[in-house]
């Protein structure tokens, strides 16, 4: 026997991936020691944008949340999503924040920390991975799945550059190391291929995450199943498919009776997935409805991810240029390739997707982003492959922060951020947690604070409703 082991991510990427993220901790509760009990490998809680809409949008301090479910979720363990030097923003932070933030996770109840750099360069990963080490937890070392043909293979994303990256990440310590297919572009015999390599290359447990949205995560799971992955990522099922991860139930029944049988109860998932119904139907305002398959196809075709066409779609509305949609998917692919390939994932999926809409408004590379002349610069790590130079002097031409692009860590060249944070928001932030969170959403972050202390009333924070049950702690 060799049991499938489960993460269950219903609480953070399942109401992220349909939801908008917008599940409240009041609701998790209830269920909450019910979950515990079923026996998941781990429980995914927290994240970049579950920290970014917890303050934003529900009024809700980011950091309460693991310290509250840890009341009631006591056997397993805590998981969450951190983005290397991007912990869980939008920009890399200096070595100083980096390690603040990961002490403070590992306090208040973060016991494995899947990490991942959007460019797969895993200097990005290192000052985390020594912080969650030093701290006694778990380092699960994550590399983003990415293709740049229908499917795996080429000059870039081939099989050995993937086993390449696992190994890699073994090196550096990860006590378990994850294929993150963001898209849920990982096809079935890829994904037979890719885990039969990598499992015959290291010796950590190894875990598959996959997204539904292309319709191929379930049979991608299965035959990674047979290619003897250790653990996949699930959600109950009225958090599952469309663009979340495979529902649990199909996947625990399937596997009765075989050697790769979970153990979980299936008569519990029921339950649980029953109680999910009565409080889903307050967040399905935020379910896509403008077409009735929940599959996406393009993604099949242009594998650009589902989130990352939602942005497309509203950066174009609001400059009136919906129609300019068919143009700007040809282009984002074009301005990827010029970027070096790089796997589509925050926070390069929205500099390459921003930049291809001024491309096709403006002509190319006639308005640059600040941020996209980062990525020329270096500043946020290695590309895949290079960047061309006639193109690298074009966009870099002028650019205050530099016009050769280095090639160094990247957190090597930012000063340290945290006294300065201090300084600059006062009275404001009255302990540690209220400066980081401060430091890694500035203008959001100081709103949230001022209703949190009474200065602002909560409405003035941007908050979407004011919750009507406050959440002990
Ligand atoms: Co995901």
């Amino acid at each position: 026997m060799n049991p499938l082991k489960i993460q269950d991510n219903t609480f953070r990427d399942g109401h992220q991936s349909i939801y908008a993220t917008r599940m409240r901790t009041e609701d998790m509760i209830p269920i909450a020691e019910e979950m515990d009990s079923c026996g998941f490998h781990a429980m995914e809680v927290w994240g970049g944008a579950t920290f970014d809409t917890m303050h934003r949008f529900l009024a809700e301090d980011p950091w309460m949340r693991p310290k509250i479910l840890k009341k009631y979720i006591t056997k397993t363990p805590f998981a969450m999503l951190i983005r290397g030097q991007n912990l869980v923003g939008y920009r890399h932070y200096a070595d100083d924040v980096v390690r603040a933030f990961v002490d403070k996770a590992c306090e208040i109840g973060i016991d494995i920390f899947r990490c991942f750099d959007a460019l797969n360069d895993f200097r990005n990963m290192e000052s985390c991975a020594e912080r969650i080490k030093a701290n006694g937890k778990q380092f699960q070392g994550a590399f983003c799945y990415s293709l740049t043909d229908v499917c795996m293979g080429g000059e870039i994303y081939n099989l050995e550059y993937f086993v390449k990256k696992a190994k890699e990440l073994e090196q550096m310590g990860a006590d378990a190391i994850c294929i993150k297919d963001m898209s849920g572009i990982l096809s079935p015999f890829d994904a037979y291929d890719l885990v039969s390599a990598i499992k015959k290359e290291i010796k950590v447990p190894l875990h598959l995450h996959s997204h539904y949205t292309s319709g191929m995560a379930s049979m991608t799971y299965l035959k990674a199943i047979e290619a003897g992955i250790d653990v996949v990522d699930t959600c109950l099922a009225p958090f599952a498919l469309r663009t979340s991860m495979p529902a649990i139930e199909p996947i625990v029944a399937a596997l009765r009776g075989t050697e790769r049988e979970t153990g979980i109860d299936l008569h519990k998932l029921l339950e649980l997935g029953e109680h999910l119904e009565k409080i889903a139907p307050k967040y399905s305002s935020h379910l896509a409805t403008h077409k009735l398959s929940i599959i996406d196809n393009g993604v099949l075709a242009h594998q650009v991810p589902g989130g990352m066409i939602s942005n497309l779609t509203g950066q174009l509305k609001e400059m009136n240029a919906l129609d300019k949609l068919g143009e700007i998917y040809m282009e984002v692919a074009e301005t990827r390739k010029d970027m070096g390939s790089p796997p589509l994932v925050t926070p390069v999926s929205q500099i390459i997707g921003a930049q291809a809409v001024l491309n096709v408004l403006f002509g190319r590379y006639v308005r640059v982003s600040n941020q996209l002349k980062d990525l020329v610069l270096g500043l946020y790590g290695k590309t895949p492959m290079p960047i061309d130079a006639e193109l690298t002097k074009k966009i870099l031409k002028n650019y205050k922060r530099g016009q050769e692009p280095v090639s160094g860590r990247p957190a090597d060249y930012l000063e340290p951020e945290i006294e300065a944070a201090k300084k600059k928001i006062g009275d404001l932030a009255r302990n540690d947690e209220d400066v980081l969170a401060y430091i890694l959403y500035p203008t959001t972050m100081e709103k949230f604070l001022r209703s949190k202390y009474g200065i602002d009333s909560p409405k003035s924070a941007g908050v979407e409703n004011i919750p009507k049950k406050k959440v002990a702690a």
